[in-house]
């Protein structure tokens, strides 16, 4: 590609801009040089064995796959002696993961989610990779659970790896969110989608329509105005898509537009929701912000929630700005 801005260009000029420091830049490319590999195991699939279950759990009573735990790994080694985290959370870890005692300690912490949408590894549909990165708190050796508690707002970096037809990172440092193609023969994202606007109509949704009965009053009411189509309230036909891949989803609403609902539901309100708060709620919400688009549980904004725990999780309505405003207008209605 002529003129292409490879993802180490446009970190430098970031840095240049003094937007970012030389840490953050080492610390998201130790991480993507991670979902390079992963993105590559996942191309191999079966030839690599690394398809199916591992036959355990993680601590939110899931069932692992073999790419869960492997990109668990690929993310912690790669981050763990670089001297650019204090620490590190994980959706595969219990607790905060704590660095060897002999390597270098930085001043960033790292959250993920190393393999979103595992129900999709074996059938071959988009998985992604989610990060979110926060200041390390002054003075703290080695981070616990509760250094990690701090609202999204706080958020130094957000980013969101789809792994699909092509691999891509969405990615945010506060200052708009911009797409990054890999280029595999050269092995560089290459920026593809600079600057993404979500746009602030929609005539799309996704959700779990099996969970319908569960829903609360608000988004019964909304999804089931968007279903009377031409001849209902909203007098226009709208569309359904649902992945199971949160960060498809967000990609496809990122491209196009669209709204994603996660919300609230009865079997699932004493754990607060489906999605964890730390590392897919925040760093999908501040991608999604700094596109223009919105995030909210129906009730508040995402990014404003004081976590209480590092699994926390909560309900998640996202996308286009006016269709999100809608549902939470007719959560206050409720
Ligand atoms: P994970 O694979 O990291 O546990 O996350 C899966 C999430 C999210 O990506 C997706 O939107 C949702 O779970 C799908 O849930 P259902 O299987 O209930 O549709
Ligand atoms: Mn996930
Ligand atoms: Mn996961």
């Amino acid at each position: 590609m002529a003129n292409a801005i490879s993802l180490k260009q446009y970190l430098a000029d970031e840095l240049r801009k003094g937007n970012i420091d030389a840490d953050l830049v080492g610390l998201l490319s130790d991480t993507m040089t991670a979902c390079k590999q992963i993105s590559y195991d996942l191309s191999q699939g079966a030839l690599m064995g690394i398809l199916g279950m591992a036959g355990s759990e993680n601590v939110q009573g899931e069932d692992q796959k073999k790419m869960d735990i492997i990109s668990n790994d690929v993310m912690i080694e790669a981050n763990n002696r670089s001297g650019y985290v204090s620490g590190m959370a994980s959706e595969e870890e219990e607790t905060a993961y704590t660095l060897p005692s002999d390597a270098p300690r930085g001043k960033y912490m790292l959250l993920f989610d190393p393999l979103d949408g595992s129900s999709n590894i074996d059938v071959n549909i988009s998985v992604g990779t989610i990060f979110s990165i926060l200041n390390s708190p002054e003075g703290v050796e080695n981070p616990t659970d509760k250094d990690f508690l701090q609202p999204g707002t706080t958020q130094v970096a957000a980013g969101a790896v789809v792994y699909g037809q092509s691999t891509l990172l969405v990615l945010t440092l506060g200052n708009g969110s911009h797409g990054f193609t890999l280029d595999r023969n050269i092995g560089e994202f290459i920026l593809t989608q600079p600057d993404i606007q979500i746009p602030a109509d929609t005539r799309e949704f996704a959700i779990n329509a099996s969970n319908q009965r569960f829903w609360e009053a608000p988004v019964q009411r909304y999804v089931d105005e968007c279903l009377q189509g031409a001849e209902g309230p909203r007098g226009e036909n709208f569309n359904m898509r649902w992945v199971a891949s949160m960060v498809a989803e967000v990609y496809r609403i990122l491209t196009r537009g669209g709204v994603f609902l996660y919300p609230m539901d009865e079997k699932m309100r004493a754990q607060g929701g489906k999605l964890r708060i730390m590392y897919e709620a925040n760093p999908m919400g501040f991608i999604v912000e700094q596109a223009g688009g919105a995030c909210s549980t129906g009730r508040e904004r995402i990014m404003e929630i004081q976590p209480t725990g590092l699994h926390m999780r909560v309900p998640v309505i996202l996308g286009s700005k006016n269709e999100v405003e809608r549902i939470i207008s007719y959560h206050k209605d409720a």
